[in-house]
């Protein structure tokens, strides 16, 4: 018996990961490595749901989502890492609870409506669509998750989870673990993007990606939003909402040098070169390390397929086991 408690989660192969998932997500993930049984994995399913219509990419992200990983510091020794669909289980998870799970409830789920919405170059009518957390059940119940490391936006995924576990558990006795949200700490939970938004992502393109070269991260770095009203350097500035300034507690390791920073901005003091060539440099200190893994592990594609393998066939093993128990709770087994 594997005395650490488990925790799954899992990233969308959408696009290369940027410093929001490596401030969000990920630096949770490396966290969670030496305290808990982690099963991290590539969702491409996930990734159809709304990109069904391209396909073209998901197979080259999977991989380089997996890199990032690697270059943001989960170790593939440490932690399980796999792909979705190389554990087509899940498929079959999904659908038995799919039988026992009303249609309202996921039609409910705020994402559900909400992204219909934000998204409507996408066509997100499909079954699978609506199907997104149920899938997501499936995924974490599987491997009897206690923890699923997430962000904000996805503790309506969990809550669903968890009524849908309680109400196939209460058909056909205690088979699967309700899974737990486990919130990324602290206040820096989502990063800005680089025009001010609130959000940092690909759709916007204000980005910075780990895979960025550090040329790119200067130059993204002098383009970004700050206080507007700062139209020559002797203006005070405003620190507080100011994402230059938001990176900088959250890449500047220098505190002396942001207190500093800040407070002359603060009293118009200090130039918006200054400050922001500082970033620059603690971010590009910070993302060397991973930028150079990052490379390290692309240079060998095999080992990294083999990595994701591995992991899935590890991963499979137990979603076996897991079927196993479900179909014989559920009185549909063979033999
Ligand atoms: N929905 C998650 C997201 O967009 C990705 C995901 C799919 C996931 N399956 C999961 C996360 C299972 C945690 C557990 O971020």
């Amino acid at each position: 018996m594997n005395p650490k408690p488990r925790v799954v989660s899992g990233m969308r192969p959408t696009g290369r990961l940027h410093i929001g998932h490596l401030v969000g997500a990920l630096g949770n993930w490396v966290s969670l490595q030496d305290t808990y049984d982690c099963f991290y994995f590539v969702a491409d399913w996930h990734a159809l749901t709304s990109d069904f219509a391209d396909t073209t990419q998901i197979t080259s992200y999977t991989y380089e989502n997996a890199a990032d990983w690697i270059g943001a510091g989960l170790d593939p020794e440490k932690s399980t890492f796999f792909v979705q669909s190389l554990v087509p289980e899940h498929a079959e998870l999904y659908v038995l609870l799919s039988m026992v799970v009303p249609v309202p409830w996921l039609e409910r789920v705020p994402t559900y409506k909400e992204q219909q919405e934000n998204l409507r170059d996408k066509d997100l009518s499909s079954i699978g669509f609506l199907g997104y957390p149920l899938l997501q059940t499936a995924d974490v119940a599987m491997y009897d998750a206690r923890y699923v490391p997430v962000g904000e936006d996805q503790v309506a995924h969990l809550e669903l989870a968890r009524e849908v576990v309680r109400r196939f558990n209460n058909f056909y006795g205690d088979v699967l673990v309700e899974p737990e949200p486990m919130l990324t700490r602290g206040a820096m939970r989502r990063l800005p993007g680089l025009d001010g938004d609130k959000k940092m992502s690909k759709s916007l393109g204000n980005t910075i990606h780990l895979s960025d070269s550090p040329e790119d991260v200067t130059k993204k770095v002098r383009q970004m939003y700050t206080d507007p009203k700062r139209i020559r350097a002797d203006i005070p500035g405003t620190v507080e909402g100011n994402p230059v300034f938001t990176y900088h507690d959250a890449f500047n390791p220098n505190t002396a040098e942001v207190d500093d920073l800040k407070a002359r901005y603060r009293a118009g003091k200090v130039g918006d070169v200054e400050v922001k060539t500082k970033l620059a440099n603690a971010m590009n200190a910070h993302l060397a390390p991973i930028r150079e893994r990052r490379a390290q592990v692309l240079a060998r594609p095999d080992r990294l397929k083999e990595i994701l393998f591995e992991g899935s066939k590890r991963a499979r093993t137990i979603a076996a086991t897991t079927m196993a128990r479900v179909r014989d709770a559920m009185k549909i087994a063979y033999r």
